[in-house]
């Protein structure tokens, strides 16, 4: 396979969710018609591929992870021909759509769960059940001061069901063969319909041992990522998995395999390392959490991201760690912090809205290794709305005007509260304003993205790390096929002065890729001297000479 066929590695990944994004039919909920209708943004970003957050029929206590039908679109967000029309329109502007696959559990409220509950039933034993609690039900919470077990009574069934998550999420018990070909059944479903892949939900739970030690040839629960892989890959060639794995870094080949397994993993320990580095202004902890993961196989590829729909969760750095940023980034712990876990807020306001922090911390998570991805409103630097529960502060629906409800609903009703206050309010943060303002995060977005297109050399070459010999300011440099580029940050908030050692690229010029207009500094006997402004940031392109 052709390099170039392993789209993923170089794709630009925008997540959304339906629901939050354009409502079309006025009801106050985002629907498949409104976001047709918004497909123009999203490709005029320049990404290359559409994550979808869970959009089937549910309860939706989860925001959506707890499904009631996999084989269906939510009513509410429209119909499963709203849905094709929908992956058609992206797929006529180049961009592929990938969903998520919900499977490590389902609604309390799915038919298969209500029929399991019957302990006489075919469908008992695709659930993981107990007579007793087990001792250390209060163990493994996903989310603590919310959640007391992970294990819970069924009055029907009289027996307890494993939940990792909420209550009302039964795990599903893959060790059960009836179950893995459900799942099958259902990725191949969405594979028929258009998508191009998976995002899988909760990973290192779905494969967890739940007794799958007990069926023979299941002793290594990894192996049935292998299985996912051969199934989607003669279901769908160019598919691929992407993988929600929190996991410690010696885990994640597990998960890769020799690039049989999963092709994408989110890059979490990454993304936790990098924040302490942003909280402490220093380029150390982005250091070690560039080195710590391994580096995936030929056909793998990190995700790599700033904030998700979730928390940003800090469990792979220490306590003290995570003190750090909550004194940098949460100051007001008992509002911004969830799950004794982490931050539930967006990126700006974590920066007092400082523009060119958030700037340099997008420049960041374009440049260094893996496929970006972005989350609905980090192209116009929305806010959060603390005084929504948990993980619901981060979930805000989309600004795209200063219009009512930021044009995002007709309704009086929205599904969630615009912010209307303070300085991320939508009258001040939104598309159309942005669309206007050349120097806008959503201008500087467009051309940072088309830059990073321009020098994919930054998601999947050959890295190292430069030393400056300034704790504040972090470079790198990647290379491929003989095209190199190189990137400087200043973490820092004061201007600072850095001397690059580049004599591998003495000879080459250097071309400035976010301004070519600008004049970059050349390389003089085999050394780089840059200045950059507080939080400032500059990337170039190495140049032979012709
Ligand atoms: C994943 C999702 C999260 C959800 C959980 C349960 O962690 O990212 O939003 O609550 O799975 O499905």
């Amino acid at each position: 396979m052709s390099v170039r066929d392993r789209w993923y590695q170089d794709a630009i990944v925008y997540c959304l969710d339906v629901e939050t994004y354009h409502d079309a039919n006025g009801d106050g909920v985002g629907d498949f018609v409104g976001l047709m209708a918004k497909l123009d943004h999203i490709a005029g970003l320049g990404a290359t591929c559409i994550w979808l957050l869970p959009f089937y029929p549910t309860p939706n206590r989860d925001n959506g992870y707890d499904v009631c039908d996999h084989y269906a679109v939510d009513p509410r967000l429209g119909t499963l021909g709203d849905f094709v029309e929908f992956v058609r329109a992206a797929e006529a502007r180049g961009l592929r759509v990938i969903v998520d696959l919900v499977v490590n559990h389902t609604s309390d409220q799915h038919p298969w769960f209500q029929e399991a509950r019957d302990p006489d039933s075919d469908r008992h034993d695709w659930y993981v059940w107990s007579d007793e609690r087990p001792e250390d039900h209060d163990e493994g919470m996903i989310f603590p001061g919310e959640q007391e077990t992970v294990w819970t009574y069924d009055r029907k069934a009289k027996r307890y069901y494993l939940h990792r998550f909420y209550a009302h999420q039964p795990d599903l018990n893959i060790a059960n063969p009836a179950v893995r070909a459900e799942i099958e059944r259902v990725m191949g479903f969405w594979l028929r319909l258009g998508v191009s892949g998976f995002r899988i939900d909760a990973a290192p739970f779905l494969i967890e041992h739940k007794g799958l030690d007990e069926v023979p040839g299941t002793a290594d629960p990894y192996e049935y990522l292998r299985d996912f892989r051969t199934f989607l890959s003669w279901r769908r060639g160019d598919a691929v998995l992407l993988a929600e794995a929190n996991v410690d870094p010696e885990k994640a080949p597990h998960y890769f395999g020799d690039g049989d397994k999963l092709h994408m993993l989110f890059n979490f320990v990454l993304n936790q390392h990098l924040f302490l580095a942003l909280a402490r202004q220093a380029k150390a902890p982005l250091e070690r959490g560039l080195l710590l993961p391994p580096k995936p196989p030929e056909a793998g590829q990190w995700a790599t991201f700033l904030r998700n729909h979730d928390e940003l969760a800090l469990a792979r750095l220490t306590e003290a760690q995570r003190d750090e940023i909550a004194e940098a980034f949460a100051p007001d712990r008992e509002a911004m912090w969830v799950y004794n876990r982490g931050p539930r807020r967006r990126v700006p306001p974590m920066f007092d809205g400082d523009a060119a922090r958030v700037r340099m911390a997008y420049s960041l998570m374009l440049s260094l290794p893996g496929a970006p991805v972005i989350r609905y409103g980090e192209e116009i630097g929305m806010g959060d709305d603390l005084s929504l529960p948990e993980r619901t502060a981060v979930r805000t629906p989309m600004q795209w005007s200063d219009k009512k409800n930021a044009g995002f609903t007709a309704s009086d009703e929205p599904i969630r509260p615009v912010i209307d206050s303070g300085p991320f309010r939508y009258q001040n943060v939104n598309v159309d304003r942005q669309r206007r303002e050349p120097d806008s995060l959503l201008m500087w977005m467009e051309r940072a993205i088309r830059a990073r297109k321009e020098a994919d050399v930054f998601g999947r070459g050959d890295w190292h790390v430069v030393d400056t010999d300034h704790e504040a300011v972090f470079a790198h440099v990647c290379e491929r096929d003989g095209v190199a580029v190189a990137a400087v940050h200043n973490l820092g908030d004061e201007e600072a002065g850095v001397t690059l050692d580049l004599s591998p690229y003495a000879d080459r010029t250097t071309l400035d890729l976010l301004d070519p207009g600008d004049d970059a500094p050349p390389i003089e006997d085999g050394t780089l001297a840059v200045t950059l402004p507080r939080y400032g940031f500059r990337w170039f392109r190495l140049e032979r000479e012709r």
